[in-house]
């Protein structure tokens, strides 16, 4: 894809239950793929810097690595403390067996840690 806050991924490449990450224009997404369909955010948790994608995902829950917060992907609200700011949530769709990501307008800014 041409325009620099989207990505296309291949489907076949996140199996449920798993997580990959892109870097889109300098910001990092996850997507999780669980039962109930594929999500992308962004990868740093709101409570302090850790990575998202080393910590777990279990069912629709993405379980933060370093203090153990927890957000629901769906939405990237906080289930568990010790954050209590929600993920920022990016735009997704699947065409023709591609996973399409396009950042949010207002998050198109690269994250700083
Ligand atoms: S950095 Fe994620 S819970 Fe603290």
């Amino acid at each position: 894809m041409a325009d620099a806050t989207r990505c296309a991924i291949p489907l076949a490449e996140i199996a449920e239950g798993q997580m990959l990450v892109r870097s889109i224009n300098g910001r990092e997404v996850v997507i999780c793929r669980t039962q109930h369909g594929i999500y992308a955010l962004d990868n740093v948790c709101t409570h302090a810097y850790a990575r998202l994608n080393e910590g777990r995902l279990r069912g629709t829950r993405l379980i933060c690595p370093l203090h153990g917060a927890s957000f629901d992907v769906r939405d990237g609200r906080p289930l568990g403390a010790p954050a209590t700011r929600p993920l920022t949530t990016h735009d997704l769709r699947i065409v023709a067996g591609r996973i399409e990501v396009a950042l949010r307008p207002d998050a198109a800014e690269p994250q700083s840690g």
